[in-house]
């Protein structure tokens, strides 16, 4: 059954073009960041999304989140078009987009405010998701005394409290060390299998999103389409074992996914940067308030 339909999903920005003594850089242009994305994921589905940096991977996590409208095309979720966000999708952000005015128990409170749970059943569920995220006795930072990789910790605490339908995680365990990274990949795994969700996965890193993943989906350079869609021939208990990396499965999936990869790699390379303007993701989510749930 599917979950998520994106159909032909275009996206443009307006961008600044770079000023010259004629025009004082007041002139604007249009970047199409996604070329019509067509894309289901099924109820329960583990799906990553690889792609060049700048292909529209984010963009196109937003506009499942709700949080921005494509210019053309509609995403659907159970068969409903998306008209903005819900407690049915938790997002994490590709940059730890906490509140800083809240702790991190705070912060991982909040969803669970809008479903209107009882205070002391919220601290109980929130001390057991930061506890599983390893961050006991951290429940009364505020985010500027927390590092990098514990406030994206506290970020997937948030999004895995409120126990959403729809995980949406954009290079969730990117600002972790590799062992925290290992953990709680299997981590995510194992709540995955234990809560059917459906997860909408991105990541830079191949190897991630072959150990994850039912299937990969891989991004071309920007105007970002889905190019290819690569099923993961992995099973669960296999996952679960040492030496999964190396078994004959997980290098041939390494392998035909970089096969496809590395030409959108060097496509986007010759792209530039010239014309990107880069808001990051924790700067739109701030932009959105608190409304990003
Ligand atoms: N709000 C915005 N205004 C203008 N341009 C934007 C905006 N958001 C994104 N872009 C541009 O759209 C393109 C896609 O950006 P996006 O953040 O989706 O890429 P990405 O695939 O997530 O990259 P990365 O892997 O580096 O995170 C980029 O060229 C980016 O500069
Ligand atoms: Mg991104």
């Amino acid at each position: 059954m599917t979950k998520i339909k994106a159909e032909n999903i275009k996206k443009m920005f307006k961008i600044r073009s770079n000023g010259n003594s004629k025009n004082n850089g007041n002139t604007s242009k249009e970047l199409l960041a996604l070329g019509g994305v067509n894309l289901s994921i099924n109820k329960g589905e583990f799906l990553s999304i690889v792609g060049p940096s700048g292909c529209g991977k984010s963009t196109f996590l937003d506009l499942v989140g709700g949080l921005t409208k494509p210019n053309e095309g509609n995403i659907y979720i159970d068969g409903k078009p998306v008209n903005g966000p819900g407690l049915d999708r938790g997002i994490v952000f590709q940059q730890y987009a906490l509140f800083p005015w809240r702790t991190a128990i705070g912060n991982v409170e909040f969803g669970l405010e809008s479903k209107k749970i009882a205070k002391n059943e919220r601290i109980e569920i929130a001390q057991k998701y930061l506890s599983l995220v390893g961050l006991s006795g951290f429940e009364e930072r505020y985010p500027y005394e927390l590092s990098g990789g514990m406030k994206q910790r506290v970020a997937i605490a948030r999004a895995l409290a409120f126990d959403p339908d729809i995980l949406l995680m954009d290079e969730p365990f990117g600002a972790l060390d590799s062992q925290t990274r290992e953990i709680l990949q299997r981590e995510l795994l194992r709540i995955w299998e234990e809560t059917q969700k459906t997860i909408l996965f991105i990541t830079h890193s191949i190897d991630e999103a072959v150990f994850l993943s039912d299937r990969v989906a891989i991004m071309t350079a920007r105007p970002g389409v889905i190019k290819n869609i690569v099923d993961i021939p992995l099973s669960r208990a296999v996952r679960f074992e040492d030496d999964v990396r190396t078994s004959n499965e997980f290098v041939r999936s390494r392998h035909e996914l970089w096969g496809l990869l590395k030409e959108e790699v060097v496509k986007a390379q010759q792209i530039g940067v010239k014309t990107t303007l880069k808001i990051s993701s924790s700067e739109k989510a701030v932009a959105q308030g608190e409304a990003w749930t």
